[in-house]
């Protein structure tokens, strides 16, 4: 199925979906931060899967792969992925929902949702026609209430200007007792691990990124953003405050990064 234009709300998501559908299905209306943050990312989607890779040491992937796990996403399931970047979380996800399932991609940074598009085309055929990417801000998600049975977030919602609010968008396009995951980089705990983290973080990353990239700005505000979210606490009791129960919260690697799970 292919979105054109502005699509109406209650056919966005009838009948099988295609991984070629990577349209905006309504214009974007953005604060001036929010086009801070996209430019920021388009500047960096065609390099940000090796760049992240890189500095994780592979690590993100096995991440990304235990929040997968968490979704304990069915068959016949409807799943969106939330700032679904190029799409990894999309790719993974897609092998549990079967032929009667779906899994929906969005991000508001048009490149980052291309290189989704076409990663997802040139992937596996099979598992390619259950999915479909769309720009979208978070805060503001194109589907009507109630639409899936499982929301997740890899590495997004730090970055997104009005937490809260995404959070209650996430809360209102769930199903009712639906799942959401959420994987975030935090801020390690080990007092021993900490200074070699920062070190690692505010000094080597943004060193090495510039080396690569010829860009400065992405890889400063990597930090910044880590350390300027909420802390593993304050997050859950955020998401509790959003309407979600049963908020479970997985340190990984130290505390590097964590995963939260949800229920609506
Ligand atoms: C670090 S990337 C994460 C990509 C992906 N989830 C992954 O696991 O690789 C963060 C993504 O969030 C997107 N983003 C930030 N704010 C957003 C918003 N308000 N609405 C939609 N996408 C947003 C950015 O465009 C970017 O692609």
């Amino acid at each position: 199925m292919h979105f054109k234009g502005s699509l109406p709300r209650s056919r966005v998501f009838q009948g099988r979906v295609s991984a070629s559908a990577s349209r905006q299905v309504r214009p974007l209306s953005l604060g001036k931060r929010d086009l801070f943050i996209q430019n920021l990312f388009s500047s960096i989607a065609p390099r940000i899967d090796i760049l992240s890779s890189l500095f994780s040491f592979g690590i993100c992937n096995l991440w990304r792969r235990r929040v997968a796990a968490l979704a304990q996403v069915r068959s016949g399931e409807h799943v969106l992925d939330v700032c679904t970047g190029t799409g990894n979380m999309v790719l993974l996800l897609a092998g549990n929902v079967g032929t009667a399932g779906s899994v929906t991609g969005v991000d508001f940074c048009e490149e980052m949702i291309a290189i989704a598009s076409d990663k997802a085309r040139h992937w596996n055929r099979r598992l390619a026609g259950r999915v479909a990417f769309f720009c979208s801000d978070a805060k503001r998600l194109d589907f009507p209430d109630g639409t899936f049975d499982v929301v997740s977030v890899a590495f997004g919602m730090r970055n997104i200007t009005d937490t809260a609010r995404a959070l209650r968008e996430v809360r209102r396009v769930l199903k009712r007792n639906g799942r959401f995951v959420c994987l975030e980089l935090t801020r390690p705990e080990p007092p021993w691990f900490l200074a070699l983290y920062r070190f690692y973080l505010f000094r080597v990353i943004p060193f090495v990124a510039r080396i690569v990239t010829k860009l400065d700005g992405p890889y400063r505000y990597l930090p910044k953003s880590i350390y300027g979210f909420y802390s593993v606490a304050e997050f859950k009791q955020v998401i509790e405050a959003c309407g979600f129960s049963q908020v479970r919260v997985h340190p990984m690697t130290w505390g590097v990064a964590t995963a939260y799970e949800a229920r609506r």
